[in-house]
């Protein structure tokens, strides 16, 4: 067992600022409502294997650009965004996915936690960037955001290698770059608004396609 499988993740589920993580203990977040965590990788593989490993690999790590890699994802991240998949009290889901709809449904708050700490557990396989010139536009969107449109910095709260912070800030390094476009444009059209605070919809409401395109590109090869 890692040591990662072994930590109790503290879901935070409020829009605080930037959390203070000790990752592998504990993750101190600003007083609000947070709850713990506790997944176990042997029963989350189980199911991966079964039910999510066509779609995410079984080791988390995606074969088709549509669908996201979850490997090295922070639990919290996927646990919470199961919970958004799901509709709950005949509401509508948080998080809008036919496919993830119907994948979350069946799935207790157990077997969530489980899957989560499991994908968390395996490792993001590296992959390279193809475009150079994309890249390097890329790039200084990323680490330096785009001062004449107020957008802030990614890596201010992705982190400069792009592994985020848990528990509110997903790692996005080394996703495929179809799949982080598809959620840029998503959030800019307002089609996902499960973002605490609209801090994404805020972003990518001031990108144009050929910025998300280049950053997109540039974050699937960081790490
Ligand atoms: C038929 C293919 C398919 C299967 C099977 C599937 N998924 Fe997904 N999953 C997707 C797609 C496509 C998305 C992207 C949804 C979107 O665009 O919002 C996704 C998104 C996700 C996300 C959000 C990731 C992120 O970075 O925000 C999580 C978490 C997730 N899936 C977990 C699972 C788990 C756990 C299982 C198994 C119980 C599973 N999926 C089974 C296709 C699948
Ligand atoms: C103020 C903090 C903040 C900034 C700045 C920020 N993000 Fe995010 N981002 C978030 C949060 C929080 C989430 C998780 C939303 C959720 O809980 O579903 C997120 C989610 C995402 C996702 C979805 C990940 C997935 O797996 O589905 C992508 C892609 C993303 N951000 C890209 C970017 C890019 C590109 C930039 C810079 C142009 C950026 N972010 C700047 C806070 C931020």
């Amino acid at each position: 067992m890692t040591l990662r499988s072994k930590f109790r993740a503290i879901i935070t589920t409020t829009a605080a600022a930037a959390a203070t993580a000790v990752f592998g203990s504990l993750v101190v977040t600003p007083a609000s409502a947070q709850f713990v965590v506790k997944g176990d990788v042997a029963k989350g593989q189980e199911i991966a294997g079964k039910v999510c490993a066509a779609c995410h690999g079984p080791d988390g790590n995606s074969p088709l650009a549509a669908n996201p890699s979850l490997a090295g994802q922070h639990a919290e991240y996927i646990y919470k965004q199961l919970s958004n998949f799901k509709s709950k009290d005949g509401k509508p889901a948080e998080r809008n996915n036919a496919v993830m709809a119907g994948m979350a449904a069946p799935l207790s708050d157990d077997d969530m936690k489980n899957v989560a700490a499991y994908y968390s557990s395996q490792t993001a396989r590296p992959r390279a960037a193809r475009d150079p010139e994309l890249v390097k536009q890329g790039q200084l969107i990323y680490r330096g955001g785009i001062a004449a449109k107020n957008v802030a910095a990614c890596a201010s709260c992705h982190s400069p290698n792009g592994a985020g912070l848990p528990a509110q800030y997903p790692r996005v390094g080394g996703q495929h770059a179809e799949y982080t476009a598809a959620q840029l444009k998503a959030f800019r059209a307002g089609e996902r608004k499960n973002d605490p605070n609209g801090m994404m919809r805020t972003v990518a409401a001031k990108l144009s396609d050929r910025e998300m395109a280049a950053v997109s590109e540039f974050m699937a090869g960081l790490r």
